[in-house]
């Protein structure tokens, strides 16, 4: 089914000789929180590049509103915590995962501080810091900044702590377009950097690529995740794991025409409710924890009164919250509702669910180390097994910061007491295709849409069946093809983007439809019981075997 796609090691023909190289201890591949993390632990011992996509502030990190959940108040436990995050990953999390990263999270949160994050505060607290409530969080344990932005602090701490290390470079708008590999091992990437394929030999390289949201028609995240990390992983042969596993968030700005901006959960945290058409609370219906109960749920919900009240979109409510105080504790949606004339006092906010988060991704240890040797994976493109079938909020800046630590470090100390590896020659041929072309933009757009409409929040069998002959078949036209940045200058990114996405979505796909059961955020409405029996278990990818290998839960 998905030869066109199993095919090629490389997007692109290359002779190692013929192009400009360069050398660095450790590279990364990413600038959102893990990346940065990783980078800042690296360079402790080692030279650091990162490459990113765009500038360094365009990551899934930077528009993260909600905040960070750590166990910092001396009411609230690692017990407590690891309970929640057990709970919602719904049997497939990995204990040992959910054990460091919630264990480890109050010290990767309070260095945060000692760089010079402003997080927001509470005197009389815990550090003196506010702390709110989110979907599935048992206490109030989530660290926020400047209300509803979050990331962006935590981005522009790391970017600061960053810049002010000598033995890191930073290389933006850069698009890596494959890993190097050579007798089984990672040995750096090819990249373009200012129009020239470069290839970048490293003694250990860091994926830290982020997410897959714009798959989907519907989603949070900015232009540039369209999965690239994933697919150049498992075009190199890492195993990917529990693709099935995407997290639809439950409220974004529903104005047609207008992107989807995230609204962060912590509005429900915060006392507003979820209302139908009619003014209905409808929530309470759903889940005993009505608003606050975990986002898969929630978004269910949104979408199984949206077609029984057989309208487009529900709405947020927080008309009976004091507006003074909603406007300085979210003054980001505060202000985004003032561009739409949206009056917090009188008006409802319509709002619609959307892909929010890869939970899926490069299969890593507890060191962030992946199955192909020299090559680490942090962040959202790994799964580290932290989040299990479902992601508890707030645990995804968390986990960036963990492992970019655990992961860069080891990174930095493995590569300073070793010589890089060059290979003598290194190339790849790719034939010329004898198919017609399909637009780009077009098959973009109609893969956008058909993930959202056949493997969003609810599938079933015969859809995703139908989608996977779809994408082989748009496959079998945009796979064979070579864009060539000598040729197409910037053109060819798209180009590449689209061969990733087919990629990934085909292995979503083709893993939405081996799990014949319904389990945290993978919701089959032809098999709507989670399945323990026969389902508790991790399905693995690699590359060229196109079924999955099963893995018993750690
Ligand atoms: O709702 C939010 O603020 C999102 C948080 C998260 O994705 O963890």
């Amino acid at each position: 089914m998905f030869e066109a796609l199993t095919q090629r090691r490389y997007l692109m023909p290359f002779k190692a000789a013929r192009l400009p190289q360069q050398v660095t201890d450790v590279l990364v591949i990413g600038g959102g929180v893990a990346g940065l993390r990783a980078a800042i632990a690296a360079s402790e011992y080692a030279d650091c590049l990162i490459l990113a996509k765009d500038t360094i502030e365009q990551s899934n990190t930077w528009y993260a509103q909600g905040g960070i959940a750590a166990v910092l108040q001396p009411a609230d436990s690692y017990e407590l915590h690891i309970k929640d995050t057990l709970s919602v990953g719904a049997g497939l999390c990995n204990q040992k995962a959910v054990e460091l990263v919630i264990r480890e999270g109050p010290e990767r949160v309070l260095e945060l501080l000692t760089w010079g994050a402003q997080l927001d505060k509470e005197p009389g607290n815990a550090h003196d810091l506010a702390f709110t409530r989110e979907g599935g969080h048992s206490y109030a344990r989530v660290v926020h900044a400047d209300g509803d932005s979050t990331g962006k602090e935590v981005a522009q701490t790391l970017i600061n702590t960053v810049r002010s290390r000598e033995s890191i470079r930073v290389c933006a708008n850069t698009f890596v377009i494959d890993l190097l590999t050579d007798g089984g091992r990672c040995l750096g990437a090819l990249a373009l950097i200012n129009g020239q394929v470069n290839l970048i030999w490293a003694k250990r390289t860091i994926l830290a690529t982020g997410g897959t949201g714009q798959l989907y028609r519907e989603s949070t995240n900015p232009k540039i995740a369209t999965g690239d990390g994933l697919a150049m992983a498992w075009r190199a042969g890492a195993t990917l794991q529990d693709m099935e596993m995407v997290q639809f968030h439950p409220t974004t700005l529903y104005v047609a025409g207008s992107s989807r901006t995230l609204i962060t959960e912590a509005v429900r945290g915060e006392g507003g409710y979820l209302v139908d058409r009619t003014g209905h609370r409808f929530m309470p219906d759903y889940h005993p924890m009505a608003e606050l109960a975990p986002r898969d749920i929630v978004a269910r919900a949104i979408i199984t009164q949206i077609r029984e009240t057989n309208y487009t979109h529900v709405y947020l409510d927080v008309r009976h919250l004091p507006t003074a105080k909603f406007r300085a504790r979210f003054p980001q949606l505060s202000r985004l509702c003032d561009q739409f004339e949206i009056d917090l006092s009188k008006d409802l906010i319509p709002i619609h669910p959307a892909a929010h988060y890869m939970i899926g991704g490069v299969d890593a240890n507890e060191i962030g180390q992946t199955s192909l040797k020299g090559l680490y994976a942090v962040g959202e493109v790994a799964c580290s097994g932290l989040h299990g079938a479902n992601r508890l909020a707030s645990n995804s800046l968390l986990e960036g910061l963990a492992y970019g630590f655990r992961a860069g470090g080891h990174a930095g100390q493995e590569a300073a007491g070793e010589a890089v590896t060059v290979p003598p020659s290194l190339e790849h041929r790719i034939p010329p295709s004898m198919k017609t072309e399909l637009d780009i933009t077009d098959v973009t757009s109609s893969l956008r849409s058909i993930m959202w409409r056949n493997v969003g929040i609810e599938r079933t069998g015969d859809r995703l069946i139908e989608t996977r002959e779809i994408i082989a078949f748009w496959s079998r036209y945009v796979m064979d093809k070579i864009f060539d940045p000598a040729v197409l200058g910037p053109a060819a990114i798209p180009g590449w983007e689209i061969q990733n996405m087919l990629a990934v979505c085909a292995l979503i796909t083709t893993a939405a439809y081996t799990r014949s059961e319904s389990r945290g955020a993978h919701y089959r409405l032809d098999y709507p019981a989670r399945d323990d029996e026969h389902w508790r278990l991790h399905l693995l990818w690699r590359r060229p075997l196109e079924t999955p290998i099963p893995e018993p839960v750690d």
